[in-house]
């Protein structure tokens, strides 16, 4: 019996197996628009085997996008160009489908990583961007105006328009992305944070802006849907954000009705020093499901099958997420299937692909239920 094809629910959300593809950027939208790439790519990873495919960071502003390319949900032609697609993903998939909703805040206005990542000045297309104070991520770079009262208020209030629109587009689950440096994990950062009013200083006033955010989309996503934070457990930075602090954060998360935390890491600085090797970032989920017990979903260099059963079966977190090697390996989810015993669901039009040596691959299918 493989601990990562079993079920878990989260609230009324009932998933057949651990393995969530992760959130992953495309830098493809126009205008924040989601077009026939995203089409293509979202309705690939619906049929990878996950019991969940998170659609990628999803931006609440166009200011908060990283890059002009960034997908967005900020108005009524964001909202209806995601609708096709999401429809279609229903017609053949009953992967549950999460949306991470976003805010670059001072990492905005930057190329797209294959255009150099760098940021884009105002007088070539940049924007202006904004953080908790104006503090540039980079040396050089145009620093982001501190928000005051009404922004904060503004980009709240986003992120609330965002999670509506969200579930109008019948999506299954929230992931707050308050990890890699990004507008969220911006506030919690003393890297980032050198604000002296109530959301700067102590942890309780670092965390407060992240939690009031937490509480306005819990507050208007229907009760029986689930979401989870993204955060970056460490900054990798001497004095920056780190694991104690996170154990506390993810405390008032769950008190709050958190369903997951994603654990991650980094993002937040450029001095950051990751050392990388799979898995590395497992022990964090394991630390924060320890301490505070709340779900947790490891990510990072899982690439295996038998290392996701093994982080899943040892009780380290309750799910995996997967992004680059499901983008290597789109039927990851049905590969780690036929090596651990377990099933998963696929379109009768690929019914014939089935191993001669397997005999259960594929699950009881009925499609177009929804
Ligand atoms: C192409 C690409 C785009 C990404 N975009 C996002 C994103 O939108 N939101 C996010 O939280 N992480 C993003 N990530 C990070 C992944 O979700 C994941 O945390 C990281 O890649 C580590 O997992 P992996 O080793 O399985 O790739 C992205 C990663 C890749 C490779």
């Amino acid at each position: 019996m493989s601990a990562l094809f079993s079920p878990i629910k989260l609230r009324g959300l009932a998933l057949p197996n651990r393995i969530m593809v992760a959130p992953m950027c495309q830098y493809s939208a126009v205008n924040g628009e989601a077009n026939d790439w995203h089409f293509t790519h979202i309705n690939t990873f619906a049929l990878s085997g996950a019991a969940m495919f998170c659609i990628e960071a999803t931006h609440v502003e166009a200011i908060g996008r990283i890059t002009p390319g960034c997908l967005g949900l900020w108005n009524d032609a964001t909202e209806a160009a995601l609708k096709p697609i999401i429809a279609s993903v229903r017609k053949h998939s009953r992967t549950a489908v999460a949306m991470q909703l976003a805010h670059a805040g001072r990492k905005g206005s930057s190329h797209v990583p294959w255009d150099g990542g760098q940021q884009i000045p105002l007088a070539e297309g940049g924007w202006q961007t904004e953080g908790p104070s104006a503090v540039p991520h980079k040396e050089g770079e145009l620093p982001p105006l501190a928000l005051d009262a009404p922004g904060l208020a503004r980009v709240r209030a986003a992120f609330v328009a965002a999670a509506k629109r969200a579930n109008r587009l019948g999506l299954d689950a929230l992931e707050m992305h308050s990890a890699h440096g990004y507008l969220l994990h911006q506030f919690l950062s003393p890297i980032a944070n050198k604000r002296t009013d109530q959301y700067g200083g102590s942890l309780q006033n670092r965390m407060r802006y992240p939690l009031e955010v937490f509480d306005a989309i819990r507050e208007v996503f229907p009760a029986d849907k689930p979401i989870g934070v993204k955060l970056s457990t460490t900054d990798w930075v001497e004095g920056g954000w780190d694991l104690a602090q996170s154990i506390e954060y993810a405390k008032e998360l769950k008190k709050r009705g958190a369903d997951w935390i994603d654990a991650s890491s980094g993002g937040v600085s450029p001095l950051q020093k990751i050392p990388l090797s799979p898995g590395y970032q497992v022990p964090f989920a394991k630390s924060l499901k320890e301490a505070v017990g709340v779900n947790t979903m490891a990510v990072g260099l899982i690439t295996e099958a038998k290392q996701a059963e093994e982080i899943v079966a040892s009780g380290k977190a309750d799910m995996v997420a997967l992004a680059r090697g499901m983008l290597y390996d789109p039927r990851w989810g049905w590969h780690a299937a036929a090596e651990l015993g377990g099933q998963v669901e696929a379109p009768p039009q690929y019914w014939r692909s089935q191993p001669s040596t397997q005999k259960a691959l594929f699950g009881e299918t009925r499609f177009g239920t929804r």
